[in-house]
């Protein structure tokens, strides 16, 4: 097999490079190594930035997104038994967030690869990428038992964080910047209409909580746990009993409750590896850095990686000029540092450490409170939060 991009990983990242390579004329593979199912039923993201709304509606994949999306002009923060708002709209000359499942992004990238001729290969094992500084780049893998090859261009690894392509690079060519937290979420659908129509992010001496949305009919929250917690061990009625307890307000205010759907424990983690190039693959997505997701900012971070990346190749692909690609990794580590600083500080501020001391609630609260009573701090909340502009 030849194509001229071999793409690694069929979540978002590997998608969306597929259709804008696509939109250009440029062939890919796409390699998966699970199957459809897994991929579309996968729950993870749901808060989109400008950037990334604006991206799937420009290039013809966001028609059910202006459908469905629901536009969010602000959030909440809730601290001390109280609810304050934050006008992001107001703040940074109205830009906004976007609750849409990542879920449903891969569905419509999928749906719009289904519309092309251009391979995506599920259920593909043992998949290595070498040739990366031979002229020769190609990627190995094996499908339903027969080994296969396919030579290439360019390899895009988007295989997420824990994906093969980074492994390759040789130790001595790579910076790894990385830090577990000790805390995980565990995070539910449930069947619930959303008591809010904005997010509800919430610090509490117990460790925090989240509350969020997916539609009308169905609420997304997020309890602070430990990061090797079984989430079987979490009955229904204590994980709303918990939710009841840290989402509490003075003013009333509390998540509805219903049928818990889907619960699962995720670990957090920290990480970055420079550069995000090595000869021919480049790295996009979490198969590059690792955000806390506090600050909603890992499929938004992966989507700015793949445009910058298929701009890159279509350059190359139009007169041979590098000079795009050479500066790929650069461009992406100043925007994935951005991320990384606002993640740490959200994480920071709004959950507790298990080795925190008084000291250290104190000073969350007042942290919180300066926060809620500055303008000037609600604006870098919110700019942040709404998303830099992609090109930055
Ligand atoms: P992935 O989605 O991980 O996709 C990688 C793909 O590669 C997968 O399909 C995987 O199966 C495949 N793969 C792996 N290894 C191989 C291999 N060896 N060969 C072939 N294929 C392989 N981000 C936000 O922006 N906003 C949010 O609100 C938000 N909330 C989150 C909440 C939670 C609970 C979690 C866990 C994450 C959240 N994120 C959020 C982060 C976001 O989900 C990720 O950043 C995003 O999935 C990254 O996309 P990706 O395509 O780079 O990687
Ligand atoms: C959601 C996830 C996040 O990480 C976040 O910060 C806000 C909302 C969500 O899944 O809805």
């Amino acid at each position: 097999m030849r194509t001229q991009v071999a793409i690694v990983g069929a979540g978002p990242a590997g998608l969306m490079l597929g259709h804008l390579l696509h939109l250009r004329g440029i062939d890919s593979v796409i390699l998966e190594n699970r199957g459809r199912d897994y991929v579309i039923e996968r729950v993870r993201a749901g808060v989109l930035e400008q950037g990334t709304v604006d991206l799937m509606t420009g290039t013809g994949v966001g028609e059910r997104l202006r459908r469905e999306g629901m536009r969010h002009d602000g959030i909440h923060i809730a601290f001390n038994g109280r609810r304050h708002h934050v006008d992001m709209a107001a703040l940074t000359g109205g830009r906004a967030i976007t609750i849409y499942g990542q879920n449903e992004v891969v569905k419509d990238l999928l749906d719009a690869r289904a519309g092309t001729s251009r391979p995506l290969l599920f259920d593909v094992d043992h998949v290595v990428p070498s040739g990366l500084t031979d002229g020769r780049p190609r990627v190995s893998f094996q499908k339903d038992g027969d080994h296969c090859e396919l030579a290439c261009d360019f390899i895009a690894g988007c295989d997420g964080s824990h994906g093969s392509c980074r492994t390759v690079i040789p130790p001595s060519q790579l910076q790894v910047y990385q830090r577990d937290y000790p805390f995980g979420w565990l995070g539910i659908l449930a069947h619930a209409t959303p008591s809010s129509d904005q997010l509800v992010y919430s610090y509490h001496p117990r460790g925090f909580a989240l509350f969020s949305m997916r539609s009308a009919e169905v609420t997304r929250l997020y309890l602070q746990c430990g990061p090797d917690e079984d989430a079987n061990g979490w009955s229904d009625d204590r994980i709303w009993a918990e939710l009841q307890t840290r989402l509490h307000t003075d003013d009333g205010w509390r998540p509805n409750e219903g049928a818990v759907l889907q619960k699962s424990v995720t670990g957090m983690r920290r990480l970055v590896v420079e550069p995000m190039r090595y000869g021919r693959l480049f790295l996009a997505g979490d198969a590059a850095h690792i955000v806390p997701p506090t600050g909603a900012k890992g499929l938004n971070l992966a989507m700015a990686d793949v445009r910058r990346l298929a701009d890159a190749l279509a350059a190359f692909y139009s007169d041979g000029s590098e000079h795009q690609l050479d500066a790929y990794s650069d461009r992406g580590l100043r925007r994935t540092w951005r991320a990384q600083r606002f993640s740490w500080w959200m994480t920071t501020m709004l959950h507790r450490a298990p080795d925190g001391t008084a000291f250290d609630h104190k000073r969350q609260i007042a942290e919180l409170e300066y926060l809620v009573s500055s303008r000037a701090a609600m604006t870098s909340l919110a700019e942040n939060y709404a998303g830099l502009p992609f090109e930055d």
